[in-house]
Formats: C-alpha cells, sequence, structure tokens
C-alpha cells in the first residue's frame, strides 16, 4: 500500500472527487477541497473508509483558505506528493461571444482558473516532497478557438503555458497540464445547458485512469490528454 500524499482542489464532485476516490483506493492520503461544505462532507464520508482524509471547505480565489492549506501541512508535518488544481469555473451560462462578455465575470473566471492554481501552489511548495507532481486540469478549449469559449478557453491556456514555465522554473519535479476530454460532470452541462450530454463518459471511464497513468509514470513535465500518445505509449510499455 502506497502512503502517498495529494491535495486535490474541487473534488467534491465531477473529476476531483473521482480522482481523489481511485487515489484513495490505492492507498494515498488526501486533502480535498471545495466551497460547499454539505457536498464536500459527502465525498470526505466516501472516501474516509478507504484512506486517512482531511476536508477543508473554501473558495480557491480566498488567499486566506490557500493559506489555511499551507497551515495544515505543517500542522500535520505532511509533505506532498501531488498537487491537483482541479477547481475550475467555467462562466456564467450560456457562454457568451468576448466582446459581448461581462468583465467582473471574467475577472472570476481568470482568477478561479489561472491565478488561483498558482497562488495555491506558492502557498503549499515549501511542503513538496522531492519528487512531487503538479496536475493543472486543462481543457481542449485552450487550444481550440471555439466561439462564446474565449473566457474560459482563455484562462485555460494560460495555465497551459505557466504549467509549461513551471516545469522549466522547477526542473526537480514534475509539472503536467492535463486535458481530461469532455465528461458528464455538471460543469459540462452548464457548458450545454438543456442539452441531453449523456453520451458523454463519465470521470471514471476515461479521464481518471489517464491521470493516474500520468501520475505513475516518469513522463517530463509538459501538455497531456486522455488520449495522449505518450500515456498509451507508457501504458503499452508499463
Ligand atoms: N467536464 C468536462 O467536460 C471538462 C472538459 C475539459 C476540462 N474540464 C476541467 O476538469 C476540471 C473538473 O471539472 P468537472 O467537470 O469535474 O467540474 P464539476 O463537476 O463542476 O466539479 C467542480 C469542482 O470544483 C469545485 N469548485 C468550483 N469552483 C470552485 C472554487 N472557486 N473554489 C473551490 N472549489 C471550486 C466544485 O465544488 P463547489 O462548487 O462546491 O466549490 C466541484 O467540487 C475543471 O478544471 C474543468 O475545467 C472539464
Amino acid at each position: 500500500m502506497s502512503h502517498k500524499r495529494a491535495l486535490i482542489t474541487g473534488a467534491s464532485k465531477g473529476l476531483g472527487f473521482a480522482l481523489a476516490l481511485e487515489l484513495a483506493h490505492q492507498g494515498w492520503q488526501l486533502i480535498i477541497t471545495a466551497r460547499d461544505t454539505e457536498k464536500l462532507l459527502k465525498a470526505k464520508r466516501a472516501l474516509v473508509s478507504l484512506t486517512q482524509v482531511t476536508a477543508i471547505a473554501g473558495d480557491v480565489r480566498d488567499e486566506i483558505h490557500l493559506l489555511e492549506l499551507a497551515d495544515l501541512m505543517s500542522a500535520k508535518k505532511w509533505s506532498l506528493d501531488l498537487v491537483v488544481n482541479n477547481a475550475s469555473y467555467l462562466g456564467v451560462s450560456p457562454l457568451s461571444n468576448l466582446l459581448d462578455h461581462s468583465i467582473d465575470n471574467m475577472h472570476l473566471v481568470l482568477h478561479t482558473n489561472m491565478i488561483a492554481p498558482i497562488s495555491l501552489l506558492q502557498k503549499v511548495k515549501p511542503h513538496f516532497s522531492p519528487a512531487a507532481q503538479v496536475v493543472n486540469i486543462s481543457s481542449d478549449a485552450g487550444v481550440e478557438a471555439y466561439e462564446t469559449w474565449g473566457v474560459y478557453g482563455g484562462s485555460k491556456a494560460g495555465l497551459d503555458h505557466m504549467t509549461a514555465i513551471l516545469g522549466k522554473e522547477n526542473p526537480q519535479y514534475r509539472f503536467y497540464a492535463f486535458d481530461p476530454g469532455d465528461m458528464r460532470t455538471d460543469m459540462h452541462q452548464a457548458a450545454f445547458p438543456g442539452e441531453d450530454i449523456s453520451d458523454r463518459p463519465l470521470p471514471e471511464t476515461q479521464a481518471v485512469p489517464a491521470l493516474i497513468k500520468l501520475v505513475q509514470s516518469d513522463l517530463p513535465s509538459g501538455r497531456y490528454t486522455a488520449q495522449s500518445q505518450e500515456l498509451f505509449v507508457h501504458q503499452t510499455q508499463a
């Protein structure tokens, strides 16, 4: 049984929870976060029979919340093997064109998806284990130019670029941007209001297995997707 330790933001549901569940099955000890306390507690209850899990409710845009996460590491004398910046904000649904977009909402999206992940890393870096890995959850919207997806897509493109720079600046660690692909989650439903999204895979069917492969790999820092050839090659070599 591994006793590695991971911090996952936005782990009360969707991809974050599915990843937490798989890591818990593998014996990882976890710190999970999200804003909605009831949903977070429900997630914690589902994990606690499998592993040691601490749930801290808060908004990743709240600097105090991020500082409290670092304080928790100090109090527990934990070092982190993995940080997953998963919490994210799509923006107001239905999405709108860039030239019609509310600037206030733009601040919220860019703060949540681009600034908060870096701010969290700044605070917990003193607690990184010697071979720590960071996964910043990306999206194909950060690469493709989809109409109305400019703010969210721009935030993910910015996060991808900063992830690449983090990898250069901190070669002792691994920094991965990971695009999970379409997943049947609340965020995806918000992106396609009123549409039937039942054909999209659940996070645990494709994204989580690929993410686990990435974390178990020795792949260099970089951008990977759930369909990534590098992951597939690694999978067949393992
Ligand atoms: N679903 C897709 O098709 C898709 C595709 C490509 C990429 N992604 C990416 O995959 C990741 C997970 O998305 P998902 O689809 O699993 O979303 P989800 O089901 O909506 O879950 C999002 C999680 O993040 C938390 N969260 C949201 N805003 C937060 C904030 N400001 N502070 C703290 N926690 C916050 C939510 O809980 P609270 O609301 O209670 O805080 C929840 O736990 C995101 O980075 C997303 O951009 C998703």
